[in-house]
């Protein structure tokens, strides 16, 4: 026997909705005042990282001599580089490390790379005229902010549970010169949560040689690098080694923070990249200060140096919880039933639901209207239009278990009773 809605006969569709409203009224007169939109770390979270306020303890002296008091060092104290190094595979001297926001480095690298241009020489994006970037969907909202704002335009390719369709980036980016570059979250993607696998991490590290743009840049933000949720995680392939292997290291950029680590209002960004465009970075990053934070820089790497894994771990003993009860309720709730479809990662801060099509904004906006905040339908694509209206984000982690159970209750029964109505009506 099959529980699928789209099975049912009118009639029991009937008193389905019927049943659902009563719930949702229910659940509308409990007055309350739920949030799945926030992909931050809980309270409990960040003060993994309270310790860090005693680290300094009066000896802010680097290990190079460097008083992190003063001016200067404009690619970052050594053994901040050093943590970048480590959180993306790379080598120090690969590594900038920058203040609190790997979004800053991202901004500033694009920004970059339209005007001034990363290599010293005279490409710049902003020669061809008009420029697109690539943009893998459902993806990261500021990603494609940061894009818009820059005048960029962006140009949408499937994303699967190996990564983006190289196919079509290779395609694109082979046909047309005005393509100059693709954003990745390479690891526990925001918002699927997929890690790509190691034909998609070659394949990438090969498609600024197939572009028709010399001046294409693989824009790989690892935001999630050492966020797991199980002991053994996924295993991504080295970016760094297959561009060298490629001949394309000078149009990698890759992106990292401690963000989600230690404090997200007050931690580390890294930026790493080839020589050349270390040195236009750290050019552009000279007109706005003389040296970052490296107080900051100094107590992070005191505190997380050789305890990064195990510090990591803390984080997923919190976590953990709280995704499987979004995995138990959303399999209880809308398991057999074919009006839902989502990921189930192993690490990061994300789970992308898709419901039938047409529906995603009407379920945020249901759930909206008891109580429940949703991040908007829409913000997984570039200028909030996701064509197909299905996909909702959900965000576990800033959550109380019992907040997140209430809330995925609701979200579930927002689900089944908007897919229930759309069947009742279909156009
Ligand atoms: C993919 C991705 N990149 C970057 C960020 C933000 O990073 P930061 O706090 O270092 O600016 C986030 C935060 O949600 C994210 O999901």
């Amino acid at each position: 026997m099959t529980n699928a809605y789209t099975e049912l006969p009118e009639t029991e569709l009937h008193s389905l909705e019927a049943a659902l409203n009563k719930e949702y009224e229910l659940v509308a007169a409990n007055k309350l005042a739920l949030d799945l939109s926030r992909g931050k770390p809980s309270a409990e979270q960040v003060a993994l990282s309270d310790a860090m306020d005693t680290v300094i303890d009066g000896n802010f002296i680097a290990a190079d001599g460097t008083d992190t008091r003063n001016y200067g060092g404009l690619r970052g104290l050594p053994e901040a580089r050093e943590l970048g190094a480590e959180l993306l595979g790379v080598p120090a001297a690969n590594v900038i490390a920058g203040g609190n926001s790997s979004l800053f480095f991202m901004h500033l690298c694009a920004a970059t790379a339209l005007r001034q241009g990363l290599w010293g020489d005279e490409r710049r994006w902003s020669n061809d005229g008009a420029s697109k970037v690539l943009t893998p969907v459902p993806g990261y909202d500021r990603h494609f902010a940061l894009t818009a704002a820059l005048g960029v335009e962006m140009v949408n390719i499937p994303i699967s549970a190996d990564g983006p369709d190289m196919q079509a980036a290779r395609q694109l980016a082979a046909d047309d010169p005005s393509v100059k570059g693709i954003w990745c979250v390479p690891k526990y993607s925001n918002p699927t949560g997929c890690t790509y696998s190691d034909a998609t991490v070659h394949a990438m590290a090969e498609l600024p040689n197939q572009a028709a743009a010399d001046d294409f840049v693989v824009l790989w933000d690892n935001a999630y690098a050492v966020h797991e949720l199980t002991d053994q995680g996924d295993q991504l392939a080295s970016i760094f080694d297959a561009a060298h292997h490629a001949g394309s290291a000078e149009h990698v950029v890759q992106f990292a923070s401690t963000s989600k680590i230690t404090f997200a209002g007050g931690g580390l960004s890294f930026v790493a990249s080839a020589e050349p465009v270390l040195a236009a970075i750290e050019r552009a990053l000279s007109f706005m200060m003389i040296g970052p934070d490296k107080v900051n820089q100094l107590r992070h790497a005191r505190f997380l140096r050789g305890r990064l894994q195990q510090h990591m771990q803390a984080h997923a003993e919190i976590l953990k919880p709280k995704f499987a009860a979004v995995q138990e309720i959303l399999h209880a709730e809308l398991g057999d039933l074919q009006i839902a479809e989502w990921t189930n990662p192993i690490g990061g801060y994300f789970v992308s639901l898709d419901v039938l099509p047409g529906l995603a904004s009407e379920v945020v906006s249901m759930a909206k209207a008891v109580g429940l905040t949703l991040t908007p339908a829409g913000a997984t694509f570039p200028h909030g239009d996701d064509p197909q209206d299905c996909n909702v984000r959900i965000a576990p982690t800033f959550a109380s278990l019992e907040e997140l159970r209430a809330a995925m209750q609701i979200l579930t029964l927002c689900v089944k009773l908007a897919s229930v109505r759309k069947l009742l009506n279909p156009q």
